[in-house]
């Protein structure tokens, strides 16, 4: 797929005010700083479409974009942020949780995991979570241009062998680096498959 347009539509932090459109929506999740807006701007092709940051917390909201006037596009403020107060944790986990769970035009979330890290508990807490609601996920593991080769397949294997004691299958995963510009191809062509169907 190409990306001919993209438009930033609107910030929000409740589910009921997102865009009122029928459109199929996809949204990028996991933890913070793990790399959600950098793949944002790299799969559009926009440097700053969603702001990014060193450090942890910049999307606190959740972020609309209207891709090629046909589907949207949404960036989310990451779970399990542990500098934030309590209660701001829980404000973000639960309109997070209420995107996921009201989100009728929501096709397909991708899950973003550090592919530098083991697998960690909060990430597979929210993955399971996601499959107890019956909600479509894929995974992407992000930053591969900060390991070699290697040690990205071993941190994969090792990812997919844990995935593998709770699911029966390994969801679909892709491979990216934002700054390198891994992935963009098999990740927007995944969108544009299921838009096809
Ligand atoms: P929050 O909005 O805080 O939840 O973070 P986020 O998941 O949106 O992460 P963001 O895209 O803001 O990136 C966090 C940091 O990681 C920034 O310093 C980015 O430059 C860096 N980063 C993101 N993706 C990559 C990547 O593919 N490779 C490398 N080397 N750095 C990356
Ligand atoms: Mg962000």
């Amino acid at each position: 797929m190409k990306i001919k347009t993209a438009e930033f539509v609107v910030s929000n932090s409740k589910v009921d005010q997102c865009p009122n459109s029928t459109l199929p929506e996809y949204a990028f999740i996991g933890r913070s700083n793990v790399g959600k807006s950098s793949l944002i701007n790299m799969l559009t092709g926009r440097k700053s479409l969603a702001k990014t940051s060193a450090k942890p917390g910049k999307t606190q909201l959740i972020n609309h974009f209207l891709i090629n006037k046909n589907w949207h596009l949404v960036d989310l403020p990451g779970y399990g942020y542990a500098q934030v107060s309590k209660s701001t944790k829980k404000v973000f986990q639960k309109f997070i949780t209420a995107y996921f769970e009201n989100r009728k035009q929501m096709v397909c979330a991708f899950v973003l995991i550090d592919s530098r890290h083991k697998p960690q508990p909060i990430d597979m807490e929210f993955m399971e979570w996601m499959g107890e609601n019956g909600i479509p996920f894929c995974i992407i593991f992000t930053k591969a241009d900060k390991l070699k080769e290697k040690a990205l397949h071993k941190n994969i294997e090792n990812y997919k062998a844990e995935m593998l004691e709770i699911w029966e299958e390994m969801p679909e995963y892709f491979i990216t680096s934002a700054s390198a510009g891994l992935g963009k191809d098999e990740v927007l062509d995944y969108i544009d498959g299921i838009n096809d169907q």
